[in-house]
This record gives structure tokens, sequence and C-alpha cells, in this order.
């Protein structure tokens, strides 16, 4: 059995890795060790599947021992400990959530229902670095996959609405931090007397008060939004904004490059991304073909009508959290255009938005 190690376990996506990891058997198939820094050397009881004594995530002599190094553990460290681990001689296989080096050449960005082949010929090829993608990335690619596999968009725009678990555990932990002041501000001057406005004045002036806790945010996202993910870029994009584009061509392995680009904005939603977008298509095809292409790409791509009743159901955070569901929907022309199409997603950021393709590509690599 190989010899993996997996490190970040703890946190929000490693929580959520290990979680698929032992529904899935998958822990059951490899000689798992936990690495940790806090908890080196103490006995395991978190995970029986794995070996009874943590290591340290820092000791490039105990990581060298391993054949698949599976890391949720965050940029920095990749940055640290992966030029050291190499720079030994090491060839293992390196799967990582972390964003660090996905741009890296030499590293494959994993998203197996839609770039298997480009998985397999990395892997073939004796590529050894693999990086799950940006999370509205990975389920963008998911919902409108048949699209780009049928060659037919010409460029998107995608309108982001992402949930306080892309930003981390502390962030969800202060929305609904938020929501509890500001709605407890409510409650407390609750009267009949009151009318809808009085509330919202209230409610309004609470949220700019300094008890509010914002820490992590720096402002106020429950009962409001924040139309900024991550830093400035030279060109005005956010960071979040520029990832679209350059991870998704890289992923799809675009000879000529597809523009992609919108606004990303953080909602008051604690861990499913939605996203709207507008596409150009290269050319006019009629909707019962679109929606085919679109619905029949992968296992995990639901259609939804283009009826209210159907959409405020089921293409929804509400919905969809918790389970590898991507619903598409609100799948119908512009008025620019037959070209011009318009459609609306919802994903779980931390499942196919982070741990799955992880978990997937540990298979593929143990399979190869
Ligand atoms: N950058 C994402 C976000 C996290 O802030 O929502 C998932 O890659």
């Amino acid at each position: 059995m190989k010899k993996v190690a997996i490190v970040g376990w703890r946190g929000m996506v490693g929580s959520v890795l290990m979680e698929r990891m032992t529904q899935e058997g998958d822990l059951n198939k490899i000689d798992a060790s936990l690495f940790s820094t806090s908890l080196k050397g103490e006995k395991n009881v978190w995970h029986k599947e794995c070996s009874d004594t943590i290591l340290d995530s820092n000791s490039i002599e105990q990581l060298k021992e391993m054949d698949i190094v599976l890391t949720c553990q965050g940029g920095d460290y990749t940055n640290d400990v992966l030029p050291k681990l190499r720079a030994t001689g090491w060839n293992g296989f390196w799967i990582d959530a972390a964003s660090a080096m996905r741009m890296d050449p030499n590293a494959t960005i994993v998203l197996d229902p839609v770039n298997r082949d480009h998985i397999d010929r990395a892997i073939n090829d004796g590529k050894k670095d693999f990086v799950g993608g940006n999370c509205t990335v990975s389920l963008m690619l998911l919902a409108l996959g048949g699209l780009f596999k049928a060659d037919l968009i010409e460029w998107v725009s995608s309108h982001t609405y992402q949930a306080a678990s892309g930003a981390g555990a502390q962030n969800m932990i202060e929305l609904l931090e938020q929501s509890h002041f500001l709605t407890q501000k409510y409650m407390e001057s609750r009267d009949p007397a009151k009318a809808a406005l009085d509330y919202e004045k209230l409610v309004t002036e609470a949220s700019k008060s300094s008890d509010l806790p914002k820490d992590n945010f720096g402002q106020p996202l429950a009962l409001s939004l924040l139309p900024w993910i991550d830093i400035k870029m030279e060109n005005g994009q956010s960071r979040e904004e520029w990832k679209a584009q350059v991870e998704a061509n890289k992923i799809l392995n675009t000879q000529t490059i597809i523009p992609i680009d919108g606004t990303c904005v953080r909602v008051a939603s604690l861990r499913c991304h939605s996203q709207a977008f507008t596409m150009k298509l290269k050319k006019d095809v009629d909707m019962k073909t679109l929606e085919e292409l679109v619905g029949s790409h992968n296992d995990w791509v639901e259609l939804v009508p283009n009826e209210k009743e159907e959409t405020v159901e089921k293409l929804t955070p509400k919905n969809v959290t918790g389970t590898l569901k991507i619903p598409v929907g609100r799948m119908r022309k512009m008025n620019m255009g037959g070209q011009f199409l318009n459609a609306f997603t919802v994903g779980d950021q931390l499942l196919w938005g982070a741990a799955e393709p992880l978990r997937r590509t540990l298979n593929i690599v143990l399979n190869s």
C-alpha cells in the first residue's frame, strides 16, 4: 500500500476531505499517516484507519518516507516545505488544495470530470505536482463543462455570489455572529406599532456599531454583501476575478485563451458559491441542444428548468449545501441575440470546490 501523508486534516477543507475519504473507503486503500505541527508525537485518536502516531508536518525526514503527500495546509506551507522536500530528491506525488503552485508550469490543476485526459497525460509524463483549482473555477467548469467541451464558448462573464466558507472557518463563524448581533437588535425592539423601515433604521445603525464583530471580514457581511475578494491586481481585477480566466484555461488546456471575467462578490451564504453567467457562443445553437450538452456532461450536473418554482427550490445554496450536486438553471437566450446565453449555478465550495477533486486525484494516482 502506498504511504500517504495527510497534512492540514483538522482545518475546514481537511475535515471535509477526511469525511469524504472515510465515506468512500479511501483510507482503507492506503497506508495513511496524519501529519501536524501542534500534535506531532501524539497518539492518533482521530482517524482509526490512519497510523497510530501523529507525525511532524515540518519534518522533511518524515515526509520523504511517503509516496504521496496530500495537503490542505495552505500556501505558506507549500511554499516552505515542497522545495525543501524536492531538494532531497523526493520524487513522490504532491496533491495540494492551496493556490500557491497552481500556475507553476510543472503543476497540473485537477478537475477530473473536466480534464481527466490532461491528468493522465501528466502522470504518464512523470509530473508529480497536482493541485485543486479555485472553487468558483472548478464549480463553473463542472456546470458549463458540456459547452466548453463542445467548443461553443467564445467568452464568459461570470458574476459570483461567494459563501463565507471560502474566506475561512473564522469568517463563517463571524458571519453567524454578525447575523445574531443584527437580528438580536430587531428581536429586542419588536413592537406591533413599528413599521419595516423602523427596524431597517435600527439594524442599519447596529451594522455601523463598533460592537459588531468584524475582525475577519473587516465589514458587515450579514444582511449585506462585499463586492471584493482577495487582493487587487494591476488591471483592477481582484485576484479572485483574475483566477477565473487563467485557471480555467489551464484546466481546459486551451490553445487559444477563452476570455473569462466578471465581478466576484462575497454574500451571506455559509458554504455554497453561486454564479451567474453571461456567455457569448461561437454560433447560434438551439436551446434543446445546449441543455442536452450541459445536462449530460458529468454525473453531478442537474439541469433545472427555467421555471420559477423549480428554480427557487433547486437552484439554491439550501438545496446544494453538503452535497456534490451541481444544479444549472436559468438557461435562456438573452436580449443581445441568439449567440448570447444566460445561466446560473450553485455548488458546495468545500466539496467540489475544494476537497473532492483532491480525493479523486489521490485515487487516480493510486490506480496509475
Ligand atoms: N478564494 C475562494 C473564496 C476560496 O474566497 O471564496 C476557494 O478557492
